[in-house]
């Protein structure tokens, strides 16, 4: 059976969860499913970065120990991706002593090549990114662009990972693998990013300033740069997880990184250089989405008091009106989210459009003709003409799991759910049944309507897991089963005879 290794960024705990973590967690989900119903065994993780200079200020801000303030950001993080019904295979902690041991090791076998040396520094530190910048990388104020801050001058002796001998093989690599970094717009900004010298990269941190990291191996004066011990989490959680090279390999050979547009620098050169070094195969695909922002268009960031509680919009419109509206809305750039946007998808794509339909469809059959889905007749131009498009729709090419795959697939149910509705006015069962011998007719318009709903539902299950199989089980067709399945969704496969049940109104109306 053929593996994928899909992996979310992992997240700082100085915050609570929001919409913008929730965000790329669910797309991986998304994809995992999508996957699992092609017959793949998908490996996804998810969880969070522990340790850092943001993370230690935070932790010292609750009064909590610092021990005890990750496990109780661990545990929150955890559980609002359970609530979103994501099924990840492992939540990462990089204060797991595997992880921490593996990254020892990393360091001690880079040492011991002479990749690392030591020396002084002075830089600008921006807290928020947990990143030194340089000047091109702040805005006209010489603020960071996602934190709005000044970053502060840091001045200190600190050890370096010789990176810039490797800038051009990076180069050159991405400008050979055009389908490494996706969509394009971020390979451009990454080669824009590479046209500026690469210095080498500082991967640790004093002591005096920064104690919650992993232990430098051959220097207890430092700890671990956070970054460089996040990034090992992609391999660590394999080696944690599976015995054996061959699992590993077998993973390795097809991993998609997912995240936000704003780790592009750690992930699309250090990440890929650090690789390199390691003598590891780069990933199938790094692909990056653009950030959900708030009035103004200010990215999410508990600073600055902008920020969605996933939580709190799952009790308004439930988990699956969450994970549609991110997939659906979610462009490559910056993308606006805010309660009338929500609102709006949730009332004219999901109860009006697929809701709706549903609805109508299987009232109507359950007055006229009972509680079986109807045997159809002979097809027409209009079914013949609707088949040809769902058919079409259904033979988009996955294999390349993308995210520009779960925003098609949200669009796609939209577009489905559109002209299913307007082949139900057109056909207008309620006026055909009035006419002499039409009895036949209006038994293939039903049966095309409800076959419709089944390919729609079974294509949105990725996206809204728990809605399609209520749905499917309403229609009288079989649920998508949590296991892997190879799954092929065709048109015209609902039975006839099948039992309907009394349908219930999907997405009810907001209060
Ligand atoms: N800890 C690092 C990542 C290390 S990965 C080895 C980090 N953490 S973070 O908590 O800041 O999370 C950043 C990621 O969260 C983004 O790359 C993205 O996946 C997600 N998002 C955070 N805010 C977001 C938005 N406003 N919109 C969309 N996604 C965003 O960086």
């Amino acid at each position: 059976m053929k593996r994928v290794y899909i992996t979310t960024p992992i997240y700082y705990v100085n915050d609570d969860p929001h919409i913008g973590h929730a965000h790329t967690t669910i797309m991986g989900d998304i994809l995992k499913r999508i996957l699992k119903m092609r017959g793949v065994q998908v490996f996804y993780t998810t969880g969070v970065d522990e340790h850092g200079q943001k993370n230690q200020a935070s932790a010292h801000e609750s009064g909590f120990s610092v021990n005890n303030y990750l496990d109780q950001k661990a545990t929150v993080f955890k559980s609002v991706f359970e609530k979103l019904n994501i099924s990840f295979d492992f939540f990462v902690r990089t204060s797991r002593e595997g992880h921490k041991n593996y990254v020892k090791q990393v360091l001690d076998e880079l040492f011991s090549n002479k990749l690392i040396y030591k020396k002084y520094y002075e830089g600008l530190y921006c807290l928020g990114c947990e990143q030194f910048k340089k000047t091109s990388d702040l805005d006209e104020n010489g603020l960071c662009p996602d934190h709005k801050k000044e970053p502060e001058i840091q001045k200190e002796v600190n050890y370096f990972l010789k990176i810039s001998e490797y800038q051009s093989w990076l180069i050159n690599c991405i400008k050979k693998n055009k389908t490494l970094i996706q969509p394009t717009v971020y390979q451009k900004e990454v080669l824009a990013m590479l046209n500026e010298p690469l210095d080498d990269w500082c991967i640790s941190r004093p002591k005096s300033r920064v104690t919650l990291g992993i232990d430098f191996p051959f220097d207890s004066n430092f700890v671990t740069y956070v970054w460089f011990d996040a990034l090992l989490n992609y391999i660590s959680n394999l080696k944690l997880n599976f015995e054996g090279e061959s699992e590993f390999n077998n993973y390795w050979a097809n991993l998609i990184h997912l995240g936000g547009k704003d780790i592009i620098k750690t992930h699309c050169i250090y990440w890929l250089i650090m690789l390199k070094i390691l003598d590891l195969n780069l990933p199938k695909s790094i692909q990056i989405h653009g950030h959900w922002v708030g009035k103004g268009g200010i990215k999410m960031s508990k600073s600055l008091g902008n920020v969605i509680d996933p939580l709190k919009l799952q009790q308004r419109i439930g988990t699956d009106a969450i994970r549609f509206f991110l997939s659906s809305k979610m462009t490559n750039k910056d993308s606006r989210i805010n309660p009338s946007l929500i609102k709006s998808c949730y009332e004219n794509d999901l109860a009006n459009n697929i809701g709706n339909l549903l609805y109508r469809a299987c009232k109507f059959t359950l007055k006229n003709f009972g509680d079986k889905v109807p045997e159809p007749g002979d097809l027409i131009e209009r079914e013949k003409i609707l088949h040809l498009f769902l058919e079409k729709i259904l033979k988009v090419n996955i294999s390349q799991p993308s995210l520009k795959i779960s925003y098609e697939l949200a669009n796609s149910i939209l577009i489905i759910g559109n002209k299913l509705n307007k082949y139900f006015n057109d056909a207008a069962p309620w006026k055909l049944i009035k006419g002499k011998n039409k009895e036949k007719e209006v038994k293939t318009v039903l049966y095309t309507v409800l076959d419709g709903v089944k390919v729609l539902f079974e294509l949105a299950y990725p996206i809204i897991p728990n809605t399609a199989n209520e749905v499917l089980e309403i229609i009288g067709a079989n649920r998508i089963p949590d296991r892997i399945i190879n799954h092929n969704i065709q048109v015209g496969k609902l039975k006839p005879g099948s039992k309907i049940l009394s349908p219930k109104i999907i997405f009810p109306k907001l209060v």
